[in-house]
This record gives C-alpha cells, sequence and structure tokens, in this order.
C-alpha cells in the first residue's frame, strides 16, 4: 500500500499547495522532515501564503503568464510600497466637464454623473476612467441611460454591470414620476445580456415627494435598493427592495427603512443601519421569491446616545462587496492583486443631531469577526453594544478627517487626511488593519522611521479607567455625543507620509491613493483633478 508520503515530492506538493493556511501550519508542526522541507521550499506555497497573510486575490487575467517566483516578488514590492508609502508613479486626471453629485469608485474605476440637466437636475449619463492607466490611456468614456439618474450602483468584476435608477416624469401626466433600474453591461453600455427585462419599474410616485435619497448594491443575483424621500412628511414609500435582478422579480416585499444606507455582509445577508433605533439591524435574504418582507435576522445595538440626539443620516460602504460566484466578468482593472472581497473592511459614517449642532462619526467594521458575531447571536432580538462593538469595530476621530467621500478604504486599508488640507497641505495616513502586519510591526518594538514616512501599530483603545489615561484616550478634546464609553479592541498600522498634500479630499481603491483637488471652474466644491498615487 502506497502512503502519502511515498508519493514524489511534486504530487505532495500539488494536494499541499490547495490546502488552507491553518491545514499547512499543522502540517509544519506536525514535525515529519519530508512534509517539513517540501513546504519550506516551495515557491508556490510562499506566494500562497503571502497572499492569504495579505488578503489579496491575483487578477486571472494579468498573472497568467508569469512565473511563480516573479509574482511573489510583485506581491511582496505591493505590500511594502503600501507599509512605508513608495509610490512607483503619479499622474492626474482632469475633469474638465461640469460633474452631478453622485459618484463611485470600483476597483480601478472612477464613475461620476456627467453635466446635469438643466431642467432636472439630474444627469442622464456616467462618465467614467480607469484610475491606475498611464497618462497616454486616460480618456473619459461614457454609459448613457437617456433618462434623468437618480443614483447607480455597479458590479463591475462580478457581472460586468452598471444598475442606473432612473426617475423620470411621466410624459402624460404632469403630477406623477416613474422610478426605474436600468440594467446594463458596463463595458458596452447595452441591455445586460443576463438580466430578463432590462429594466426594473420599482414605483410611481407623485412628484411633489421631491427627489429620492437611493443606495443600491448587487451582490450574486440579488439587487438591494433602499429609497427615501426626505422631503416628504409621509415615510410609506422610504423602504428597502431585494430583487433577483437576472430573473427581474422582486424577491421580497418591501420592508420601510429610515435611512438610505445598506451594504451585504454576505450574499443573503444586508446590513440596513436603523437611524432611529440607532442599530445595525441584519436583514436575511432569501434565495427565493418569499410574499412578506424579508426577515429581520437579528440587531446590533450602537453606542447607547445621550438624551436629546439622534442620528440624521447613515452611509456604509463595503469595498470590494461579497463576490459569491467566483466569477470574473473581464480585465476591468490592470491591477496585478485585487482585496480578496470575503476579508474586505466595512466603513460606517453617519451624523448625529442635537441642539449643539451636527457632528459625524465614523467606524470601520471587521467583517469575519462581525459574521461570526451574527453567527453565534442569540435568541435575543439585539445584541448589546458591549458584546460585539469594541472587538469588531473600530471609531476613528472623524472631527478633524476630509469625511466628503465614503469611497476611502479598500480591501484592509483606508486612507485619511485632514479636513483643511487644501490650505495648509498635511500628510496621507494609510490604516492597514490586516493583523498580520500589525502582529508583523509590534515585532519591531515602536514606531519605524523610513526615507518616506512613519510607521507605528495604533494599539486597542484602553479603557480609560484612570485619569492619566483619559488624556490618551482617541476622543481627548472631540465632543461625543455617546452615553457609554467606545472603546475599541481593533488594532491597526498607521503609516503617515512625510509628504505634504494639498488635496481637499482622498480617496483609495487597489493600487492607488487618489487626491481630490477642487477647481473653482464650475463652481465651489466641484472637483477639478484627480492626483493618482500609484502603489500597485
Ligand atoms: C427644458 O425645458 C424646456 C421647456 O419645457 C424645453 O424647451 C427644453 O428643451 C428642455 N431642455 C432640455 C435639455 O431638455
Ligand atoms: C422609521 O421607520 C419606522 C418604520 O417604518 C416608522 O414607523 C417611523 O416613523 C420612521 N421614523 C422616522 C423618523 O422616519
Ligand atoms: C479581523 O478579524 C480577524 C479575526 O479576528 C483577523 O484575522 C483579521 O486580521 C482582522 N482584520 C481584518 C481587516 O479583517
Amino acid at each position: 500500500m502506497t502512503q502519502f508520503l511515498d508519493l514524489p515530492p511534486e504530487l505532495i506538493l500539488e494536494c499541499l499547495a490547495h490546502l488552507p493556511l491553518y491545514d499547512l501550519n499543522a502540517c509544519l508542526k506536525s514535525g515529519n522532515r519530508v512534509l517539513h522541507a517540501i513546504i519550506v521550499n516551495s515557491v508556490l506555497i510562499w506566494y500562497r501564503l503571502e497572499q492569504e497573510r495579505a488578503c489579496v486575490e491575483e487578477n486571472p487575467y494579468l498573472t497568467g503568464n508569469s512565473v511563480i517566483s516573479d509574482r511573489l516578488a510583485d506581491l511582496r514590492r505591493r505590500e511594502a510600497n503600501w507599509l512605508n508609502f513608495t509610490p512607483t508613479s503619479r499622474h492626474t486626471l482632469t475633469l474638465d466637464f461640469r460633474t452631478s453629485g453622485i459618484y463611485d469608485l470600483a476597483s480601478d474605476v472612477y464613475l461620476i454623473g456627467d453635466t446635469s440637466d438643466e431642467n432636472t437636475s439630474l444627469c442622464t449619463g456616467i462618465r467614467y476612467i480607469l484610475t491606475s492607466s498611464t497618462p497616454e490611456g486616460v480618456e473619459w468614456h461614457r454609459v448613457e441611460a437617456g433618462k434623468p439618474i437618480a443614483d447607480f450602483g455597479t458590479a463591475l468584476v462580478e457581472h460586468d454591470l452598471i444598475a442606473m435608477v432612473t426617475y423620470t416624469p411621466h410624459s402624460d401626466n404632469s403630477e406623477m414620476a416613474s422610478v426605474d433600474v436600468l440594467l446594463l453591461k458596463f463595458s458596452t453600455g447595452t441591455p445586460h445580456p443576463q438580466a430578463t427585462h432590462p429594466t426594473l419599474h420599482v414605483q410611481d410616485v407623485e412628484l411633489h415627494r421631491g427627489w429620492p435619497g437611493i443606495s443600491i448594491e448587487i451582490v450574486g443575483d440579488n439587487l438591494a435598493l433602499s429609497i427615501v424621500y426626505w422631503n416628504d412628511e409621509r415615510r410609506d414609500l422610504d423602504t428597502l427592495h431585494v430583487y433577483d435582478w437576472k430573473a427581474g422579480v422582486l424577491k421580497t416585499t418591501p420592508h420601510a427603512v429610515n435611512n438610505t444606507g445598506i451594504t451585504f455582509l454576505r450574499e443573503d445577508l444586508i446590513i440596513v443601519p436603523n437611524s432611529l433605533e440607532a442599530t445595525l439591524d441584519i436583514l436575511h435574504v432569501p434565495a427565493y421569491v418569499i410574499g412578506h418582507p424579508p426577515r429581520l435576522f437579528h440587531s446590533f445595538d450602537l453606542p447607547k446616545l445621550e438624551d436629546g440626539h439622534g442620528i440624521l443620516s447613515f452611509q456604509c460602504r463595503g469595498e470590494p462587496n461579497p463576490r459569491p460566484s467566483a466569477q470574473h466578468s473581464g480585465p476591468t482593472t490592470t491591477a496585478k492583486f485585487l482585496p480578496s472581497p470575503q476579508d474586505s473592511l466595512i466603513l460606517f459614517s453617519f451624523e448625529v443631531d442635537s441642539w449643539t449642532g451636527i457632528t459625524e462619526h465614523m467606524f470601520v467594521l471587521n467583517r469575519t469577526s462581525f459574521i461570526s458575531q451574527v453567527a453565534a447571536s442569540t435568541a435575543e432580538p439585539t445584541t448589546p453594544w458591549v458584546e460585539w462593538g469594541p472587538q469588531c469595530t473600530r471609531f476613528l476621530d472623524s472631527a478633524p478627517l476630509a469625511m466628503h467621500y465614503i469611497t476611502v478604504a479598500a480591501g484592509q486599508r483606508l486612507a485619511t487626511i485632514a479636513h483643511d488640507a487644501w490650505r495648509r497641505p498635511a500628510p496621507i495616513c494609510v490604516l492597514d488593519f490586516n493583523g498580520i502586519t500589525v502582529a508583523t510591526q509590534r515585532a519591531q518594538a515602536g514606531p519605524v522611521d523610513g526615507p518616506h514616512a512613519t510607521v507605528c501599530v495604533v494599539e486597542a483603545d484602553s479603557d480609560g479607567g484612570d485619569e492619566e489615561q483619559m488624556d490618551q484616550l482617541p476622543f481627548a478634546g472631540q465632543y461625543l455625543p455617546f452615553a457609554e464609553p467606545v472603546r475599541s479592541l481593533l488594532p491597526y498600522v498607521e503609516t503617515t507620509s512625510k509628504e505634504l498634500f494639498d488635496y481637499g479630499a482622498v480617496l483609495l481603491n487597489d493600487e492607488n491613493i487618489i487626491g481630490a483637488r477642487h477647481g473653482l471652474q464650475f463652481g465651489v466644491g466641484s472637483i477639478g483633478s484627480l492626483e493618482v498615487i500609484h502603489f500597485g
């Protein structure tokens, strides 16, 4: 009988190379010299391990032709470039047209609403550009809806899909408008071939309710759309709709909401922040059509607010979104490595209103540990903040940060810059929440002062038990509207650039930090140019 270890080494390697990290570690620790030697000498295994450590996947459209040792070197260089703030190139993208307010940054693609129509103040097309492309290749493209667009969402990597929510006044009834979702193939701008119906009709609505606020996300076959008519007294149409976008059917009846932010935790679970209850509600998305609203799976309390305070609005985003089908629809990016969807952070920002004014707050959520919390949630309908928040979230002091955009994080990294950097140039900070990066950096026993940046570990918040520690709390000096501590146990590595930047805001995607500069040409607050700082 042949034992596993009697197989030729290349066959053993072939088997080992597919094992999860945990099992490879077990093999290393088994004390068997043959296994140990095969593992430590295999570039293929090292490459796999380092992809898992960095929480990235290779881009199947690009890496196919290069040898493993080169890919491993590329990956190590990428990670070092980000950690030490060592860009490999920079270029500028100019916006020489008047933009409308809607925008997105999906993998390598920056999308923004084209010039709006004078009558509706809405645009009818979306312009986009690939951020990593070289200056010679840079060109704006446009996808056309042919009708006024209220907002849009994308699933470019998974489905080559752009879904535009349109708001069109009826031609035969001047009091009413039609709200629809247009499903287009992004690369061609034509109706999406997998959609049975290219247009999903959502509702007809009286014009006097005003324009809706919208949030739209697509994962697998599920399209989630939440609509809020902010200017309407009645709240009866403020609802979340879940569609099977391929079949063109509504999976559930509408679920009442108080704000627009939504994000997929997993293909079958949607996080719906609830501003009224100050909770994160988890809705279960059914696999099939059901005749009632999605089931409220569980609620997680946010820190209790002080009396007289209320949450005004919520935004949230996880980039990349989960990708259940493991399908790659096409080369929408030239990045060699893409952040792996199951490990991406989810970013939340919200505004709190009180008699003293409005304050902005922001926290990141560790998707992996939150999924475990959801799986372990008890029969109680809600989990109090202290039982889940400190382990799964990190509140960031958003007061001094530029927070115009929710697109500041991709994978496990997040970029920030001071809000007044446009007049007083400031460093860019990159926060990396990867647990292994934190452990590796911690071994340096103190901040590392490199040529381009200082790198340090920001440990878990202390519990603020004694007076001396109070000064070191992250929010010392910032007024917090919470009636309980917002202590967080998630550490991160912070890279602070030595170079100072005069950006109005920073964004972050797979390979780049993107600095936005405002231009006065098209009015106050409009973006004039984007400087792309490429790290790989
Ligand atoms: C705006 O409305 C006016 C009057 O209804 C019409 O003549 C004009 O063509 C409209 N403009 C556009 C860009 O649709
Ligand atoms: C929030 O939603 C609930 C359920 O639909 C509704 O009863 C309530 O009036 C809403 N509150 C606000 C402030 O919109
Ligand atoms: C999240 O938590 C998991 C499990 O505790 C940890 O392995 C990981 O490094 C953390 N960070 C991110 C960004 O997922």
